[in-house]
């Protein structure tokens, strides 16, 4: 349905994106994750016809960007970082004005209006003002304009970014169940959003391309993407033999010895092991004054990623 090739793109002297590829295969929901300004809002600007790259090709729908943008804007339903919203329009009239935009002929648009409302669970706020919704309805005014005339393909741009945790629920459930029937790429900086929504996952950071996989193979290669930290007072090499006997521990780093002669650990784990851990380094006569687990951050995955791709 969507195959980008080689899309690069500058501004100016500043690259954006370097030999962005991939392909989205009808009905599938595509997750575009990577941290800010790793180039998501770049490649789908450049998707939906907003502006060309500096080079590549991409087609929707065997439609090139360079030969028929109009033909692709035309397949896609485009939901903006900022979608330009107007507050002093009621629900039903931003819809009817985007309708009239979109150039849904008059005698459809009701019905246009009707569905996309429907879909985008718009129907108890849609004679109120757009200025006076809460921004997870606000959000869902722009699903709902993106939505209208049915577009076969969705192009979503951090579709849950700024919400309260109980609307980013209800947006995630709303993409999901559009999913089959429209072809979706969504963005998002989000992990789990990913996990919970997509069927692909396409990780870009920095303006490449560093992974592709399912969410569920790449939760798989993350796990154990979480580090125990301890603080230990004693033997170092007790502690060690300690951590030697659990086979869940596939890295010890052995940080500062501070002031008080306490030493620092970060282990890397395959799983939760702070309970018998803790007990085995209590059984041994060390003092355990703190045990810890922190998640890496998204920015140290992607290096994780980064490096695991480049080994295989
Ligand atoms: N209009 C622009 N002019 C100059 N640089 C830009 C512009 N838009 C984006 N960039 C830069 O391009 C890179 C990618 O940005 P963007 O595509 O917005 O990333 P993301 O959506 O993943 O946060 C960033 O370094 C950003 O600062
Ligand atoms: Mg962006």
């Amino acid at each position: 349905m969507i195959e980008v090739k080689d899309l690069t793109r500058y501004y100016g002297e500043k690259r954006a994106i370097h030999n962005v590829s991939f392909e989205v295969k009808k009905g599938e929901v595509l997750g575009l994750l990577g941290p800010n300004a790793a180039g998501k809002t770049t490649t789908m600007k450049i998707l939906t016809c907003f502006m060309p790259p500096t080079s590549g090709s991409a087609t929707v729908a065997d439609y090139s960007i360079w030969e028929q943008p109009m033909e692709i804007k035309k397949l896609i339903g485009y939901l903006p970082e900022n979608p330009p919203l107007y507050n002093d329009l009621k629900v039903l009239e931003y819809l009817d004005f985007a309708a009239k935009i979109k150039g849904i002929p008059s005698d459809k648009r009701k019905s246009a209006i009707s569905t996309a409302v429907e879909k985008s669970a718009l129907g108890s706020v849609q004679n109120q003002v757009v200025g006076s919704l809460s921004k997870g309805f606000k959000q869902r005014v722009g699903l709902g304009q993106a939505l209208l005339d049915e577009p076969p393909i969705l192009i979503l741009d951090e579709p849950t970014v700024g919400l309260d945790p109980r609307q980013i629920i209800e947006i995630r459930e709303l993409i999901k169940n559009l999913g089959g029937e429209h072809t979706i790429i969504l963005s998002t900086h989000i992990l789990p959003e990913v996990e919970m929504t997509c069927g692909r996952v396409v990780i870009i950071n920095e303006g490449e391309v560093v992974a592709e996989d399912t969410p569920e193979k790449l939760t798989r290669r993350l796990k154990g993407s979480e580090r125990t930290l301890l603080e230990i007072e004693g033997d170092d090499a007790v502690a060690q033999s300690v951590f030697s006997g659990f086979g869940e521990i596939t890295k010890v780093d052995k940080q500062s010895v501070s002031r008080n002669n306490h030493t620092h650990f970060t282990l890397e784990t395959t799983s939760d092991i702070r309970k018998d851990l803790a007990r085995a380094l209590v059984d041994k006569g060390l003092g355990l004054y703190e045990l810890r687990t922190e998640a890496y951050s998204l920015e140290e995955i992607f290096l994780h990623l980064t490096t695991k791709e480049e080994v295989a």
